[in-house]
């Protein structure tokens, strides 16, 4: 069964790990995929097996060198989405990065970088307004991280942080 047929998706941060992963599992639904991430070269890989997974369905792919933290890369993710596969149905903000630091050792800079990518990456991503663009339904599918690290105070609790928004960020689209 293709349930995504005919569908376009943005998967950012898909040259590897979840959003690779998620790529391949949509390709195999026949959906079309315009993906992302500051290693271009990985996400020509994912790519192409993203091609090769779906090619009965006829899937097509393009490749963006995005950093989801600049508006202007965003935007231009987005308007090479239309250009080249004609739509955009589903917005997968997948792009993170984990500082593995407790929060008691977390640097400015660890802190402020993850918050800009982890969350404020989510803000950038509304200027895609796939609704609008197709006047017709959307996904927007963000990572989460439910897990209980800001209590304990372990590492990894700072980026617990800047996952919990993105849970309501998602519910607001719905
Ligand atoms: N792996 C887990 O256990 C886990 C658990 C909960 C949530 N998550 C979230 O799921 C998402 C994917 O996790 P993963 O384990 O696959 O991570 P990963 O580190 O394996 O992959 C992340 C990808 O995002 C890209 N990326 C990083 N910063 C970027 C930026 N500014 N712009 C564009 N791309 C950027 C990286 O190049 C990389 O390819 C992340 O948002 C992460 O926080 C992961």
């Amino acid at each position: 069964m293709a349930r995504l047929l005919n569908k376009v998706a943005v998967i950012t941060g898909a040259a590897r790990g979840i959003g690779r992963a998620i790529a391949l599992r949509f390709a195999e639904e026949g959906c079309s995929l315009a993906l992302s991430d500051l290693n271009l070269t990985g996400v020509q890989d994912t790519a192409r097996e993203c091609e090769a997974k779906g090619a009965a369905h006829g899937v097509r792919t393009a490749t963006f060198p995005t950093n989801v933290t600049k508006r202007a890369d965003v935007e231009a993710m987005v308007a090479g989405t239309v250009a080249q596969l004609g739509r955009l149905d589903i917005l997968v903000n997948n792009a993170g990065i984990f500082n593995n630091a407790a929060f008691e050792l977390m640097t400015d800079e660890q802190w402020d970088s993850m918050i800009n990518v982890n969350l404020n990456s989510v803000l950038r991503s509304k200027s895609t307004k796939p609704s609008s663009l197709l006047g017709g339904p959307s996904w927007n599918l963000a990572a989460t991280d439910t897990s209980r690290r800001w209590r304990c105070g372990i590492p990894g609790s700072a980026m617990s942080t800047t996952r919990s928004p993105r849970i309501s960020a998602r519910h607001s689209d719905c």
